[in-house]
């Protein structure tokens, strides 16, 4: 009998507070949270020196905190972090790393312990595609799309969360993508690799927050296709539902999901209600939302990531 009070009263804990979370969410579905402050913060971003990681860092540095720019490709970062100095921001600071290699992350993220200080908001964005079906692809390159779109994040995460955890201050910002949702023709290993940042960097999440790390944030980031080159070539069977993503757009909503602390952001906003579908749904209803979407025939005609200028 005792047991079962017990129970009882853990059950009405959980629908009360149930019900408060509920009500603050759907409060804050129409009024949108206020947005931190990140004057001052130390913000490392990985493939910052092209698409999404220069703008983002643009759009950082606008906000006054101190960027550190980590990409394999040095003329790229730098071109980024001359871009960064021109709208004034002084303390910027680029260096090139293969984030691809645990070792040298680990060295490059001592360097920057040691010439910038702590980095208090990681983003894992650098990424790579090879775009190929499964068994047209070589072994190395799956390899290089598991080393570079997740097992880096292992790495910057065990070079950078141990500070985080004891300043009880940090934001780790993961750059999945809807890929990282839904399996796609044509993209077995990207999709993999995608997940498997995604699956890490929830765990991650569930792990601050059973150990009670109340400081320590989580942001992962699912776009659709974004014009920036990677995936040059792709299409979407339904532009309303699905559209191509321009660069700036995306930019603003990662930056405005991490400044709301946001858990995760999907963009566009649809894939929250095909993720929906997803798990409800019929398969075959679902493959034919899938054809109808045209999300089999995605990458069709996809040439490989644009040479940039
Ligand atoms: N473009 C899209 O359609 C799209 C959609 C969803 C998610 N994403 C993800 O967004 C992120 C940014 O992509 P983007 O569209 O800006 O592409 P991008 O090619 O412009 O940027 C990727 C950057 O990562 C860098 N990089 C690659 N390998 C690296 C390595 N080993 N070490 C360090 N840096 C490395 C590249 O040099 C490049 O500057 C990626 O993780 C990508 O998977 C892109």
């Amino acid at each position: 009998m005792a047991l079962s009070l017990n129970a009882a009263k853990k059950l009405l804990i959980f629908l009360g507070k149930s019900l408060l979370a509920l009500l603050k969410s759907v409060v804050f579905a129409f009024i949108p949270k206020s947005r931190k402050n990140i004057a001052g913060e130390t913000i490392l971003i990985t493939g910052s020196g092209s698409g999404l990681g220069r703008l983002l860092a643009l759009k950082f540095a606008q906000l006054g905190s101190v960027v550190v720019l980590w990409d394999i490709n040095q003329e790229g970062n730098e071109e980024t972090c001359r871009m960064v100095r021109e709208t004034g921001a002084s303390r910027v600071y680029a260096y090139t790393c293969d984030c691809s290699r645990r070792e040298e992350v680990y060295r490059v993220a001592d360097q920057v312990k040691r010439e910038v200080g702590d980095v208090s908001i990681l983003v894992n964005n650098a990424g790579i595609v090879t775009g190929k079906k499964f068994l047209n692809c070589p072994d190395e390159l799956m390899e290089k799309s598991f080393d570079v779109n997740f097992k880096a994040h292992l790495w910057t995460y065990k070079a950078f969360l141990p500070a985080m955890i004891a300043k009880k201050h940090g934001h780790l910002v993961c750059i999945s993508s809807s890929a990282g949702l839904v399996g796609v023709n044509g993209l077995a290993d990207y999709c993999a690799s995608k997940f498997a940042a995604f699956g890490f960097a929830e765990s991650v999440f569930v792990e601050t927050f059973v150990q009670q790390q109340k400081g320590i944030k989580t942001t992962i980031v699912c776009p659709f296709f974004i014009k920036t080159g990677m995936f040059e070539g792709c299409t979407t069977g339904c532009p309303l539902l699905l559209p191509i993503l321009e660069p700036e757009y995306a930019a603003r909503k990662i930056l405005d999901g991490i400044l709301q602390e946001k858990l995760y952001v999907y963009i566009p906003r649809s894939l929250y209600l095909i993720m929906f579908f997803k798990s409800i749904l019929p398969l075959r209803m679902l493959l034919l939302m899938a054809d109808y979407l045209g999300i089999f025939y995605s990458m069709d005609n996809f040439s490989g990531p644009k040479k940039k200028d």
